[in-house]
């Protein structure tokens, strides 16, 4: 735990603990970050799960899931920032490990979809297949998830 202590003493978490305005301009960027990751996921997997039938896949597909992984970037970078103010704190919080567990969780889904026929076949011929769709599924649960983890911090 020591090492963990000592992320509170850098530069930038004594800034953020030292300048409430810091703070709330990093948290306010945190919750920026994970709109631009949830509000991408949502459009993508509600459009693999049949809505949205006019929009092309072909051309929304590869560009929500890029849009999704700058939002996941920023949310971790942004998150670290906030989680250095009281690091050993958070590490205690249940609501805090189950959000990195569910943030891990979703990005290895994501990963994984990538690499499958499925995917290929979504973002060159439009088509959706059974298994694509219940990947949908799954993400959408885990990162509504990880925000409502992430809301439960607080209150822990
Ligand atoms: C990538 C996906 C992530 C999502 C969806 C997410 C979601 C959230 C949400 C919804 C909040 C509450 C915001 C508020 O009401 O002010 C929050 C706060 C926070 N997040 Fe994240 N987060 C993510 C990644 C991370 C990571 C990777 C870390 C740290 C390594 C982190 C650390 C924190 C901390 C420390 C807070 C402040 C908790 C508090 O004291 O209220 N987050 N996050």
């Amino acid at each position: 735990m020591e090492w963990l202590a000592l992320l509170a003493e850098t530069p930038l978490a004594r800034a953020l603990i030292v300048s409430p305005t810091v703070y709330l301009l990093v948290n306010a960027a945190h919750i920026m970050a994970i709109g631009m990751l949830f509000g991408s996921i949502l459009a993508l997997d509600l459009r693999l799960l049949g809505l949205f039938e006019k929009v092309p896949l072909q051309t929304v597909a590869v560009f929500l899931s890029r849009m999704a992984g700058k939002g996941v970037a920023l949310a971790v970078l942004t998150g670290l920032c906030l989680f250095s103010v009281k690091p050993t704190e958070y590490i205690q919080n249940t609501a805090f490990l189950a959000k990195l567990g569910l943030v891990a969780l979703g990005i290895g889904n994501a990963l994984v979809v990538h690499v499958t026929p499925g995917w290929r076949a979504a973002v060159t011929q439009g088509s959706i297949s059974a298994p694509l769709r219940v990947s949908a599924v799954i993400s959408l649960v885990i990162w509504i998830s990880a925000i409502v983890a992430g809301r439960w911090i607080g209150f822990l």
